[in-house]
């Protein structure tokens, strides 16, 4: 079930260079939006017609709220980072399909900007204990820390150049973190690159892995095609934008 509304900003802030966190008030997506899932929104009065797609971070369903952790990367989020509190949206959603909750210890990892969803998926979660692994390029890249901590047991952190954590990528690391905590899912959502690597591991160690998917999105409904992939199980074309972004690892890797 997908919907059309208007949401109205309550906060758009920078939380570090190039990061904004934005609050929407829009209830009835609250409601819904299970951890993974997305939102197309547009200004109410843009000139690019195309919706963007942005993934839900959090969400909170007392309150009403949704909240996005968006990357500017070029002049179509710049628009965005522009608007002020009170400023309306039209947003479509909750789309797509989220991870699946399940019950064993997870181990949530994520690169980037891909850690956004995994903070409503470490709430939701919280009851098992996740624990955190999340990579960035410095320590200016992982600021998420502040935004997990609350729902993780454990979080590991990396960075490239090492100013903070583990110096290196998160794949590197991961071969001890599957030695120390015994890990029932895997969740995760960045690069494809690291995905890959993960899910290789996962897949030697017969764990079981979700993958979220930043397949570049245009139409968002299923439409265009332009996010479709070969599926390794199913052997079929698969849309992220309407089948996923969240698939079992093996479909993709
Ligand atoms: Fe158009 Fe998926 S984005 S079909």
């Amino acid at each position: 079930k997908k919907l059309v509304v208007v949401g109205k900003i309550l906060v758009n802030e920078a939380i570090n260079v190039n990061v904004k966190r934005m609050v929407i008030d829009a209830p009835q997506i609250a409601d819904l939006a299970q951890p993974g899932q997305f939102v197309h929104v547009k200004k109410m009065d843009s000139v690019n017609f195309l919706r963007r797609p942005f993934s839900i971070a959090d969400v909170n369903k007392d309150e009403g709220t949704i909240t996005l952790i968006y990357r500017i990367v070029g002049k179509g989020t710049a628009e965005y980072s522009e608007l002020k509190v009170g400023e309306q949206f039209n947003i479509l959603g909750p789309i797509g399909n989220g991870f699946e909750l399940k019950s064993g210890r997870p181990l949530l990892i994520g690169g980037g900007v891909g850690i956004a969803p995994l903070i409503y998926l470490a709430r939701k979660l919280k009851d098992e204990k996740p624990i955190l692994l999340i990579g960035g390029k410095n320590k200016d890249e992982v600021f998420w820390k502040d935004y997990l901590e609350e729902f993780a047991d454990k979080i590991y952190i990396t960075t490239d150049d090492g100013s903070v954590g583990f110096k290196g990528f998160t794949i590197q690391l991961l071969p001890q973190i599957l030695a120390e905590n015994k890990i029932e899912h895997i969740y995760t959502c960045g690069p494809n690159i690291m995905m890959e690597g993960v899910a290789k591991l996962a897949h030697e160690q017969d764990i079981d892995c979700q993958v979220s998917l930043e397949k570049r999105m245009a139409c968002g409904i299923g439409v265009c095609l332009g996010c479709t992939f070969e599926g390794k199980l199913t052997k079929k074309r698969r849309k992220v934008c309407t089948e996923g972004p969240v698939f079992p690892s093996k479909e993709v890797f």
